[in-house]
């Protein structure tokens, strides 16, 4: 069974504004890598070389002038698409249907940068035999987030970026899904922020009771406030192995 990957790196980057008046949000430095590289090497890390990067903006031709084909990464082909406006997660993910092709996808959000690897959920979720899975974490600002109310280590309901979180654990920027993602997403009505919300489509998942979770290993970040962009850039400089790739 095929299983491509999918970065998602549309939307306006307002809460950025205006380091992103020029640029794109994921073309921004995190210590010594545009933060597109980030997500796009944990993909490869997992053996993922089938990527599909959903774009949009005004700067969206810049994408392909630094990554082009993806060689740097080992890579023989990058496929891009176009989002038009911001109409959310969800929304950028809908570009994929044609690309995913009814293979299974990973998809993750191109502000999101991790320590480690995501070898072992991929796995996991191939062995799954329907359904999909979200990667989770323990985090000290969970009302930023898509909050996981946990019940005997059980998934019972997600809420996006409520005000009194139900628990620390927050939904991360990466998820597996199987191509009724596509069905789920086109049932979905915009949420009151006007967007097809991404936690709308695992809540899917989670009532056919088809959602699994795994805690994502070492730290985990994203990175598109002023504040979470810095801090993405201190941990890499920390971490010995990511400071390593920066020649
Ligand atoms: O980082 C994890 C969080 O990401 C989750 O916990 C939340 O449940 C999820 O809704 C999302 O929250 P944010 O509010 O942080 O998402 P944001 O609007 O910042 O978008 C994150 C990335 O998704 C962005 O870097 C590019 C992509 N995106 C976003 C939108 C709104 C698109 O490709 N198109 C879009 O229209």
């Amino acid at each position: 069974m095929g299983l491509k990957g999918v970065i998602l790196a549309g939307g306006l980057g307002k809460r950025l504004f205006p380091l992103t008046k020029i640029t794109n949000k994921h073309l921004l430095p995190i210590y010594c890598k545009p933060m597109i590289y980030y997500p796009l090497q944990t993909l490869v890390d997992a053996g993922i070389k089938d990527i599909l990067i959903v774009t949009g903006g005004r700067h969206a031709g810049e994408f392909l002038r630094l990554l082009g084909n993806g060689a740097e990464f080992g890579l023989k082909h990058i496929n891009y698409t176009y989002q038009e406006g911001e109409g959310g997660i969800a929304e950028a993910l809908r570009l994929a249907e044609h690309f995913a092709d009814n293979d299974r996808i990973v998809v993750i959000l191109g502000d999101n940068i991790i320590e480690k690897d995501i070898k072992g959920p991929v796995e996991e979720f191939k062995k799954q035999p329907k359904g999909a899975k979200i990667l989770i974490k323990k985090v000290e600002d969970p009302e930023r987030f898509g909050v996981v109310a946990l019940r005997k280590n059980r998934i019972v309901a997600i809420e996006e970026k409520p005000k009194r979180p139900k628990s620390d654990y927050i939904v991360t920027g990466i998820y597996l899904y199987d191509n009724q993602v596509f069905d789920i997403i086109k049932a979905l009505k915009p949420s009151r922020r006007g967007e097809l919300e991404i936690t709308d489509v695992n809540n899917a998942y989670l009532k056919k009771g088809e959602l699994t979770y795994s805690i994502l290993d070492g730290w985990w970040t994203d990175s598109g406030t002023f504040d979470s962009l810095l801090k993405a850039s201190n941990l890499v400089a920390k971490s010995e192995a990511k400071r390593a790739n920066c020649i």
